[in-house]
């Protein structure tokens, strides 16, 4: 199984130079295939909004979504480190607010580290919650709770204005105390220089090949996502293809009796059943 991965394992992974992979998980079996299939960090992201729930954004999870899925993959997750998504406006409100909803994750849900989005300005609530022993990972570029500030999901990061920013941001974090920080659909020269320029390791999402480690959204790299996935995603595999051909084929079966087969049932012992007759 290896060492549970830590805060300090990743740390450790940029300064050496081996490249992090990171993914969302939602559920249990999920969190057990990808912690043995080798998943340094899984991210409990709020992304399940979308990729599970249904919704359009990721605007409506709550805190309660959240807490229920990293239960799960908390109890799945032997050797990565869980880290928990902060939904929309659980921490912007109040540094307590912020601090009690972290806690809550932690506490609750078994997760090692939360994730919250936003640079500069929100800068003061990651120190306080490192400062009260949570790590925190930060997410800059798009930001995909912001979707209705933003007019849409589009590449952040392009003007020398908005990458100055971005680069600001990111620094913000760093410095408040942030372990690690995720890139989100920035131009892939924009997140080298990040990623030159902070001690701690970016983990690119649409950002390009030159971050310290990736994150994907399971669904899309494995296929099951219903919409058209991203132009950055890369389907590993075509789940969507599989489960419809699985399930239309049972649908077929129990149509025309051939399901279950004998294999599939269990009989009753002849002399119960002659005295049955
Ligand atoms: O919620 C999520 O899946 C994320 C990733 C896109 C990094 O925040």
């Amino acid at each position: 199984m290896g060492e549970r991965v830590t805060v300090a394992t990743v740390q450790r992974m940029k300064r050496e130079g081996r490249r992090i992979a990171m993914l969302t998980a939602y559920d249990y079996p999920t969190a057990r295939l990808l912690d043995e299939a080798g998943v340094d960090i899984l991210l409990v992201g709020d992304s399940v909004g979308m990729a599970v729930l249904g919704y359009d954004s990721t605007v409506p999870v709550t805190l309660a979504d959240i807490l229920h899925h990293t239960r799960a993959v908390s109890r799945g997750a032997r050797r990565a480190l869980v880290v928990a998504d902060m939904p929309f406006m659980t921490y912007q409100v109040s540094e307590e607010e912020a601090l009690r909803n972290a806690a809550r994750l932690l506490q609750e849900g078994g997760a090692q580290a939360v994730k919250l989005e936003g640079g500069e300005a929100i800068a003061p609530t990651v120190r306080r919650l490192v400062a009260a022993g949570i790590p925190v990972m930060g997410h800059v570029g798009l930001l995909p709770q912001s979707v209705h500030a933003l007019g849409g999901y589009r590449v952040q990061g392009k003007t020398e204005a908005a990458a100055r920013q971005l680069l600001r941001d990111a620094e913000a974090l760093a410095a408040a105390g942030a372990f690690a920080i995720v890139l989100e659909l920035i131009p892939r020269e924009l997140a080298r220089l990040v990623t030159e320029r902070l001690p701690i390791p970016t983990i690119g999402i649409g950002a390009g090949p030159d971050c310290d480690g990736q994150v994907l959204v399971v669904h899309d790299m494995l296929g099951l996502y219903l919409g058209k996935p991203p132009r950055f995603v890369k389907r590993y595999a075509d789940l969507a293809t599989a489960v419809t051909r699985a399930v239309s084929e049972y649908v077929a079966e129990v149509r025309e009796g051939r399901f279950p087969g004998p294999e599939h049932s269990v009989e009753m012992p002849a002399e119960v059943l002659e005295r049955l007759y």
